[in-house]
């Protein structure tokens, strides 16, 4: 739906302004030391959905998590101790830790695309602390651009991709770094998951180890793809106008279910509803999941990519 995109100044009121419209559920992109991020806050399911669809992400690829300290990150993912040394030597900065999600921290489950670990960092950008530590909460946000695009550096860029798309631009200049964080796997052993801002001969050395990439052959050709992605436990079976016997629904639109993606057929609620609900039937433990028709348009198709993936046969 098209919509006026504020253009917002870094100043005290530009600052509570962006962090309102996150607190109502709306989206604000923002500049980091490396690219202009798509902050939305990062336990609304509606508002995390509305990133992708602004985006028009043809997939639910998890998202960064974005805190203004330590101890908000904390609150969020298991902290080992070489996440210690890590922050310490490179937070606030161009470094993503991916660690194991902490239960119970509240966070959309399209956020971490239903995994069990979750990317988190502390931007250094002077703009994008404030604007975290005004929210007071954690903000997913990938780069400011529409799917397939580059990444934006200054607010220009954004809103070439997305004016009328979102809420709100604060305008912060251009980026320094200008190329997007380093995410580092350190839900097991360390592994470099996407080179970036900070080098790896850095991380190497705070670490004391080696940090090898991601093996190329298991590597994911999209994050979407990780062989750790949620499936459900019970078959799923895809386009079903009715359960048979046995089975538990999900519905959409005109089909209802046990539980249902949207009933006014809004995609935007669909996506939103889409892995609490399918964790929910799960949970059942019902012979199958019957899924009802999604419309393959708009955020339907990162819908019925994700749906695939879950009826896709295990192995
Ligand atoms: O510099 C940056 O990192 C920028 C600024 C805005 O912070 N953000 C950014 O986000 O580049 P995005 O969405 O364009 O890239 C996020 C990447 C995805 O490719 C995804 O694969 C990875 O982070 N990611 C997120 N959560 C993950 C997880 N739990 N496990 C593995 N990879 C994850
Ligand atoms: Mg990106």
């Amino acid at each position: 739906m098209p919509e006026t995109t504020d253009r917002l100044g870094t100043d005290a009121g530009g600052i509570a302004r962006a962090a309102a419209i996150w607190r109502a559920g709306g989206l604000v992109a923002f500049p980091t030391e490396t690219v202009y991020g798509l902050g939305a806050d990062a336990c609304n399911d509606r508002a995390v959905a509305g990133i992708f669809e602004a985006k028009a992400r043809p997939r639910f690829n998890p998202l960064i998590v974005h805190v203004d300290s330590v101890a908000r990150a904390r609150e969020v993912v298991a902290w080992p101790e070489a996440a210690d040394r890590l922050s310490e030597a490179f937070w606030p900065g161009p470094l993503t830790l991916v660690l194991p999600l902490r239960a119970g921290a509240g966070l959309s489950p399209l956020v971490t695309a239903g995994l069990d670990t979750v990317a988190v960092r502390v931007p250094a950008h002077p703009v994008a602390r404030a604007l975290l530590a005004a929210f007071g909460g954690p903000v997913a946000a990938p780069s400011a651009n529409p799917s397939g695009r580059i990444s934006p550096t200054s607010p220009a860029h954004v809103l070439a991709g997305l004016d009328g798309r979102i809420a709100a631009v604060v305008e912060g200049g251009a980026c320094e770094v200008g190329l997007e964080s380093t995410i580092l796997g350190l839900a097991d052993a360390p592994v470099l998951l996407r080179p970036g801002g900070v080098p790896v001969e850095a991380l190497e050395a705070a670490l004391g180890c080696a940090v090898p990439a991601q093996d190329a052959s298991t590597a994911p050709t999209a994050p979407g793809q990780m062989r750790s992605h949620y499936a459900p436990g019970s078959p799923v079976r895809l386009g079903a106008e009715a359960a048979r016997p046995g089975e538990v629904m999900l519905g959409f639109g005109p089909v209802a279910g046990d539980l249902t993606l949207s009933a006014r057929g809004d995609l935007v609620e669909a996506a939103a509803n889409l892995f609490g609900h399918l964790h929910a039937l799960d949970a059942k433990g019902a012979a199958g999941i019957a899924v009802a028709p999604v419309p393959e348009a708009g955020l339907g198709r990162a819908i019925n990519d994700r749906l695939r993936r879950a009826a896709a046969p295990k192995g």
